[in-house]
């Protein structure tokens, strides 16, 4: 029989601080009974991304404060908890130190064991929590921060099958949204101009598209929408709506695309080992936008796997996904102890080498 487990998770990586308690009675599968999510958006504001420093000192101050809400919301106390899962990375430094530093203190003071948890696997494991897939399956995990395929295999076996090399789709999107003047998060602003868009009208590049392999670039796409826009300003003295609706739609289109035609190379991959329930789960705020969640799912059907994707606040940075994630990886015997110590970097296949550069929310390992 399954052991039943009950895990408080805690996670600050980035720009938001949350704690969240996950139940797996081992019969009836997993359970959120609560999760909290303090988002740090408004103290970033003015500086055009995430600060390093001022992320860390808010992760700080409200870690005890989630953990004390997630804890109510529950209705039961740390006693109850049967191990506490900390994200140990990869992220901003100090966030991770902030999580680790309190993990270490309330498992040192309840006397529970301690679980260092990838906050990389946490995004990845969320489809077994709220879909209950089975491995192996093929995840896309694309935000503002992270853009790689992996072949999800078990707690802590993970095949990345490329990336992005340089930003991450969101991150485009939100440069996008900044060079037309429009607001932040661009995401679902540039969605919504490119609605009533023509996304033909300009013919943006599709990067390594020409190259095989399963690798992505967003940064030169970036690049030609500015000189396109740039193009348009000279002609005719300025931006119009229909314009701006038309530079949306048609960097859109082209994202898209990119994320297609890279997830069939992904998934031809992934079926050639012949897994038995094939699935395909995309993951990120990235996967919130309609026209890219929608071709992803046509050309799953294409290609006969179940298509999923959590909801979008599953999908975001939350502590459910890392209490989750550490219930697994308690059941498969992974233990810390007061020397977990928080890391920047840290690829989830170990056979490929680190991701280079480092995004507005930090390294992409
Ligand atoms: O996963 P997430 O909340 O945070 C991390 O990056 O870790 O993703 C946020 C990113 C932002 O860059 C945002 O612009 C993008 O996801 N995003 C979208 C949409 N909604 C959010 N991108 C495209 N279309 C959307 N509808
Ligand atoms: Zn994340």
């Amino acid at each position: 029989m399954t052991q039943p487990l009950t895990i408080l998770g805690l996670e600050s990586s980035c720009d938001d601080t949350a704690a969240a308690v996950v139940r797996d009675d081992g019969v009836s599968g997993p359970e959120i009974l609560a999760s909290v999510v303090m988002g740090q958006t408004s103290l970033h504001s003015d500086f055009g991304g995430v600060v390093p420093e001022i992320a860390a000192r808010a992760h700080a101050e409200r870690l005890d404060l989630c953990v004390e809400q997630a804890l109510m919301q529950s209705a039961l106390t740390l006693a109850e908890m049967d191990t506490i899962a900390v994200t140990a990375g990869p992220g901003l430094i100090g966030g991770v130190i902030s999580g680790v530093m309190c993990a270490k203190g309330l498992a040192a003071g309840a006397g529970l064991p301690l679980v260092g948890v990838n906050h990389l696997a946490g995004h990845a494991l969320t489809p077994r929590l709220t879909d209950g897939l089975t491995y192996p399956y093929l995840m896309l995990l694309v935000s503002g921060g992270h853009c790689q395929f992996l072949i999800v295999r078990g707690s802590d076996s993970f095949t990345r099958l490329g990336g992005t090399i340089d930003d991450a789709p969101g991150e485009a999107f939100d440069k996008t949204a900044k060079l037309l003047g429009l607001g932040q998060p661009g995401g679902p602003v540039v969605e919504r101009h490119a609605k009533a868009g023509d996304p033909k009208r300009f013919p943006l590049p599709r990067p390594l598209l020409d190259r095989p392999g399963c690798d992505m670039s967003f940064s030169g796409l970036k690049t030609a929408l500015l000189r396109a826009r740039d193009a348009q300003i000279a002609e005719r003295g300025g931006l119009g709506s229909t314009d701006r609706d038309d530079l949306c739609a048609s960097f859109q289109a082209a994202v898209a695309e990119v994320l297609t035609e890279k997830s069939r190379r992904a998934l031809e991959v992934y079926l050639a080992d012949n897994p038995a329930e094939p699935a395909f789960a995309v993951a990120g705020g990235v996967a919130a936008n309609g026209m890219i969640r929608g071709e992803l799912e046509t050309l799953s059907k294409e290609v006969g796997v179940r298509f999923t994707a959590p909801p979008l606040d599953l999908c975001t940075d939350n502590a459910a996904m890392i209490a989750y994630a550490g219930i697994e990886r308690f059941r498969d015997g992974a233990r810390d102890d007061m020397t977990l110590s928080a890391r920047p970097r840290w690829p989830l296949d170990r056979q490929q080498p680190s991701m280079l550069g480092s995004g507005k929310k930090g390294a992409k390992a």
